[in-house]
């Protein structure tokens, strides 16, 4: 008998998004047994957890979720209540030069994984819970006005969101198909700290840092619909908790930039912390070729998860990005590690290999 009174996987725990949800359920829940499922490609980082690690409720697995025999023996070690999955090849860029690496992580390891639910929990439903984290680029591109819903016909137009799209469906069509009790959200983009520096906030802020060019995409016309990575987290906990079965949520903060003022308002915020005088950062924009159908315009309207489930924001935009700003200038460990490829190596240093 465990005496947790769930154990809960999460898959892409040592990834940005990954690793404040195992932060919050770990610290929040001391009941939970929390088993951070993850393969650690390039974007997987242990050090983002380094502060739970030890931690008599946390465990981390290291794991391929397309890898089924592997995925199986967990399921046979741990008998998991419920998964959380965020696991994810997660930049839009990549999947351009490289597809099939998101078909494979994104659609087959999610069919894996809903499969080893499937034959683990064999019909007893009971307690149980698939939790998939998704995207709001599975809906498409928006022209000037009008939001992303829940009802939104799926329409989408990269790789990496063509892949989230299909994998969005396997997980309801296990619940239409099977019963599976699943829940899902779909998330506008996140920022904050422990992000890899490979997408457009934590990319500029390093490049301002170091005086590097500051590559903007086209004419940095494209609107993006900003969060708070923590308030993501919270979301999620409030969705795993008390979303309907079978159920969509849509998650966004109505914060909509335009990455080129986006971005100005980042290098007038480096400017002040860096003692650079006002303009300076801005100088480094560089306009560069536009990426390959590119999607114009995101915008969540959360309103559902707001008045079904009593979830808001908790943070100003501005507010939270002098927070990112704060902890990518104090962490520099974190980003010379990230940057230099030091960081994969911390695994095998704390943990032995299974
Ligand atoms: P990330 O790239 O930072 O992390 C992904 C994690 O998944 C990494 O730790 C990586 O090692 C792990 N992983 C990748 N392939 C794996 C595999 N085959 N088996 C096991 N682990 C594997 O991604 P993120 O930004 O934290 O996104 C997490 C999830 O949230 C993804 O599903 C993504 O689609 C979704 N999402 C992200 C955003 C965003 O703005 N970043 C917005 C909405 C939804
Ligand atoms: P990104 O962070 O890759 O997220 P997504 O493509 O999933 O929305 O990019 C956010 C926006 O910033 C997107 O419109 C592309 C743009 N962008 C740039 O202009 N320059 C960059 O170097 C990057 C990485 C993104």
């Amino acid at each position: 008998m465990s005496k947790f009174d769930k154990t809960i996987l999460v898959t892409g725990g040592a990834g940005f998004i990954g690793s404040h949800v195992v932060r919050l359920f770990v610290n929040k829940y001391a009941n939970y047994k929390i088993v951070n499922g993850d393969a650690l490609t390039y974007a997987g980082n242990l050090e983002n957890l380094k502060d739970v690690q030890g931690k008599p409720n946390y465990a981390f697995a290291k794991i391929d979720i397309t890898d089924e025999a592997g995925v199986e023996e967990l399921f046979n070690q741990y008998h998991f209540d419920a998964v959380i999955h965020l696991a994810a090849e997660s930049h839009v860029d990549r999947s351009i030069l490289d597809p099939l690496a998101f078909v494979k992580t994104n659609v087959l390891g999610t069919a894996i994984l809903l499969n080893a639910c499937r034959k683990h929990w064999n019909g007893n439903y009971d307690g149980k819970l698939f939790y998939h984290v998704s995207t709001d680029e599975v809906y498409g591109s928006l022209g000037e006005t009008g939001f992303f819903t829940e009802e939104t016909p799926y329409d989408p137009h990269s790789p990496y969101s063509a892949s989230k799209a299909a994998s969005d469906h396997f997980v309801m069509a296990y619940h239409d198909t099977y019963g599976m009790p699943v829940v899902m959200s779909n998330c506008s983009n996140n920022y904050g700290s422990h992000h890899f520096p490979e997408k457009l906030i934590p990319l500029m802020i390093n490049n301002i840092k170091n005086n590097k060019p500051l590559p903007v995409y086209g004419k940095g016309e494209n609107v993006r619909d900003w969060l708070f990575v923590e308030d993501h987290a919270r979301a999620i906990d409030t969705i795993f908790h008390n979303g309907k079965l079978g159920a969509s949520y849509n998650v966004g903060g109505f914060n909509e930039w335009k990455n080129i003022d986006l971005v100005h308002l980042l290098c007038s915020i480096m400017d002040k912390k860096l003692g650079r005088a006002e303009g300076d950062s801005a100088k480094l924009i560089t306009y560069v070729k536009d990426r390959a159908g590119h999607d114009l315009r995101y915008a969540i309207d959360a309103t559902k998860l707001n008045k079904e489930l009593g979830w808001s924001p908790s943070l100003q935009f501005e507010e939270g990005l002098e927070k990112t700003v704060e902890w990518y200038l104090s962490n520099e460990e974190w980003i010379n590690h990230v940057t230099s490829g030091d960081y994969q190596k911390y695994y095998d240093v704390q943990y032995e290999k299974r």
